[in-house]
């Protein structure tokens, strides 16, 4: 294939969010007359929906009122989410009075709510006074069982059937009876084992079976699945993909070529913005396969959230022109905000890999919508989307011409909008239908609650009567360009998100330049490494007593080097300097010793690599593991100099040595301090423990496990060159003897 998947994909971590909506709104070249007829069209749109939904209940309603800025609905959506994996009676009885007892479940009892609104209101309600009275523990079963029954209604809501056969049973009714299409998604996702993936694949093989034998409704509209990737095998990562490419491009050829031979579309979902390279690598391996040449059933999800959406879309386009073989689109905006969100914060990222602004998204599903409707020669695309607006504008920016593109909902949402799009419009409505058990709903559960609990939803506020709908259907070009394309600012850069100090540096191991660096890194700072290693007493290398070979504990072959064990002379040495050096480090003040430790962080993560290699070299962990090391012993520095530097007063003087309030006690050293760490986190708790310490004024005399010295030496050697006094630090190598010694101390 010639065109290629990946060019002019932006490094979406390092694009500012600025750029990239500058770089959309250039593209879409938004009409003004053009967005009034779109917000003019949606407005009455959900003021219909308003109308009709008025003689019937739904999800919507539910949602409205349990909205996620509220407390019950932040109540609910734990118990949903906690409730059907807590295995044990105990903690889900915890877990309900915790959520449930301190909530005001009474807002929605009124006769002209809705059943499940009125449901949720008594029943909950009702759960409160029970566990606030006196035979409060005699009801907790009950209330179990009815909490988890609750969650399991809740849940149905979202699926079509639990089997196949009851899946297309229900949806026969909803095809006759209102015209739409179905792709079916087989619940399951994240495999963890090979015996998880195998069953999610077997499920899909056979709903493809029984969706074949199902009779057409009409020539030309053929059902579809949408499959999972993360489904159908356990090691579906960039880390892994030696190993999860050719199985998954396996696994889905051979899907392809059943759902190909039974006429079938198949989608594959969008998930993980880290597994998009992942997925594309698959997707061209299946879409270069000869067998399945003819065959235009085969699409992909893409979500317009991630910051490479309109270059992802003109590479598909480009792909599509070139070879001739036409795909399908589906562009969504994207199902995991708030899970890539928190990662990116986790993994202490560049950027975030998705916008932080709803309007930046809904532009970017604009822009790439036009993209896709311009190229409808080349490609099919589905618009999957509940969002009135978003429906008006995609019809709009048609033209006249409403062929070759059709809209998609999922089973559970957007009914109202729909059932009055299907009718009007002659575009064909197709509804992404899960099937399955309870078990394996939780997660996709888990993205709906927070899709409509969520305040910025469409589908959260479109019956909300106090939301005009001309404000529901406000063009979100105009709002991306009023806030001049700035990242919210709530949400900041994963590095700032502490107030009081910077987040660890983060790599984005799932990066292949990124990857390749640190990889490339870490290999020449071992080859640099010191090959012996001895206690440090007084700032001197004492490489005098027995000797040990360090070797790496995950390839037995490899010597890190050679280290001196402490004798009990050298435990005095350094317990009798430490003590000496006690009074003066203890009446520095705290805000000179922050500044020492903060420089500690600052030097482990300027020899980030070096301290890695020797992570995985000497304690055998994994280059991720190696990384989370690292990152946790630099924000043990920085939290423990924030801690010491909120408790000195304006003229430097520790708050602790003058008020003796008990709360500041932690600023008042005690003396020399002995730190003996473990083995299984040779840097994180060995920092740990000796800058704790060291903050509140004491000196140490460190002792790491015999197993990691190296890294233990690397550390303190940084730690003196951050300007701890090598009177003050000390470190002592050896075995469980000289810990024993220390302790006697
Ligand atoms: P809106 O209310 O207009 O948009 C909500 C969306 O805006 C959120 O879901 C989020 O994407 C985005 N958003 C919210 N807040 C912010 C913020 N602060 N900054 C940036 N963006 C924000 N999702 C997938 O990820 N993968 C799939 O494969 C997939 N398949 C789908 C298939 C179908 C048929 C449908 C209908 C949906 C599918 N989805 C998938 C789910 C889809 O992503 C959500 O339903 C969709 O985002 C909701 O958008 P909306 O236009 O309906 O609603
Ligand atoms: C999800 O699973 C629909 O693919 C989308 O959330």
């Amino acid at each position: 294939m010639s065109s290629d998947f990946f060019q002019n994909l932006p490094p979406f971590l390092t694009a500012p969010e600025k750029d990239c909506v500058s770089a959309l709104a250039a593209s879409l070249q938004w009409d003004g007359a053009q967005a009034q007829r779109i917000g003019k069209a949606a407005a009455e749109t959900i003021t219909a929906m308003r109308s009709a939904k008025r003689k019937a209940g739904g999800v919507e309603n539910f949602f409205q009122a349990y909205s996620l800025s509220t407390q019950e609905g932040i109540a609910l959506m734990c118990l949903a989410e906690a409730l059907l994996r807590i295995p044990d009676a105990a903690t889900a009885n915890a877990l309900i009075r915790d959520k449930v007892a301190g909530t005001k479940w009474i807002k929605t009892q009124s006769a002209n709510s809705d059943w499940m609104l009125r449901m949720a209101g008594m029943g909950l309600s009702a759960t409160r006074s029970t566990l606030e009275g006196p035979m409060a523990r005699l009801g907790e079963p009950v209330i179990r069982k009815a909490l988890a029954e609750g969650m399991k209604i809740l849940g149905g809501q979202f699926v079509l059937g639990q089997t196949i056969k009851e899946a297309l049973q229900n949806a026969a009714k909803l095809r006759a009876e209102k015209g739409y299409l179905f792709s079916y998604d087989m619940l399951g996702e994240g495999a963890r084992t090979m015996a998880d993936a195998d069953a999610y694949y077997a499920a899909y093989e056979s709903a493809i079976d029984a969706i074949a034998a199902e009779p057409r409704a009409q020539a030309g509209q053929h059902p579809g699945i949408s499959v999972k990737l993360s489904a159908l095998y356990p090691r579906y990562s960039f880390a892994q993909e030696a190993l999860c490419v050719p199985a998954l491009t396996k696994k889905l050829g051979d899907l392809c070529r059943k759902a190909a031979a039974a006429n079938i579309c198949l989608t594959v979902d969008a998930e993980e913005s880290e597994r998009l390279q992942t997925s594309l690598k698959i997707i061209r391996n299946v879409l270069e396969d000869i067998t399945l040449t003819g065959w235009e059933g085969f699409g992909l999800a893409m979500q317009a959230y991630d910051k490479r959406a309109l270059a992802l879309a003109r590479n598909l386009i480009a792909i599509a022109q070139q070879t001739g073989r036409r795909f399908q689109i589906r562009l969504v905006k994207g199902a995991y905000w708030d899970s890539e969100i928190k990662k990116a914060q986790m993994k202490s990222l560049a950027d975030y890999p998705v916008f932080t602004r709803k309007a930046h998204t809904d532009l970017s599903y604009l822009a790439c919508a036009k993209e896709l409707l311009q190229a409808r020669a080349f490609v099919y695309p589905m618009f999957g989307t509940h969002n009135a607006y978003t429906v008006r504008a995609v019809l709009e920016m048609a033209g006249p011409d409403k062929s070759g593109f059709e809209f998609q909902r999922l089973f559970g949402m957007g009914d109202s909008l729909y059932d009055l799009i299907l009718p009007a419009e002659n575009v064909p409505v197709r509804i992404y239908a899960p099937v399955g058990v309870h078990r394996d709903l939780l997660p996709y559960l888990v993205r709906r609650l927070l899709e409509n609990g969520a305040n910025s939803s469409f589908v959260n506020k479109a019956f909300d009567p106090s939301v005009a709908p001309q404000l529901l259907a406000k063009d979100p070009v105009e709002s991306a360009l009023e806030k001049g394309g700035l990242p919210h600012p709530s949400i900041p850069l994963p590095r700032d998100i502490f107030s009081d100090r910077q987040n660890s540096k983060g790599v984005d191991l799932d990066d292949a330049l990124s990857l390749r660096q640190i990889l490339r890194q870490m290999g020449s700072a071992f080859e640099w490494r010191d090959t012996f290693c001895a206690s440090i007493i007084d700032g001197r290398m004492e490489k005098t007593g027995n000797l040990t070979d360090i070797v790496n504990p995950a390839d037995k072959g490899e010597r890190i080097g050679t280290s001196y064990s402490a004798n009990a002379d050298l435990v005095d040495k350094a317990f009798v300097s430490a003590a000496r050096a006690f009074p003066g480090w203890n009446a520095t003040p705290a805000k000179n010793r922050a500044v020492i430790l903060n420089q500690i962080a600052d030097l482990y993560e300027e020899n980030r690599a070096m301290l890695m290699s020797l992570c995985v070299r000497e304690a055998g962990k994994t280059v991720s593991d190696a990384l989370a090391e690292v990152r946790e012993a630099v924000d043990f520095c920085r939290y423990y100099a924030a801690r010491g530097i909120e408790d000195f007063d304006e003229n430097g003087r520790n708050l602790s040595a003058y008020t003796g309030e008990s709360n500041k006690i932690l600023l008042q050293g005690r003396g020399a301090f002995a730190c003996i760490s473990p083995w299984n986190f040779p840097l994180a708790i060995f920092t740990g423990q000796i800058v704790a310490a060291l903050m509140a004024g004491n000196s140490v005399v460190a002792k790491p496990a015999e197993q990691t010295p190296f890294i233990a030496q690397a550390a303190v050697l940084l730690m003196h060159k951050a300007g701890v006094p090598s009177n003050v630090l000390h470190l002592l190598i050896g075995d469980g003897l000289v810990g024993e010694t220390i302790v006697q101390h």
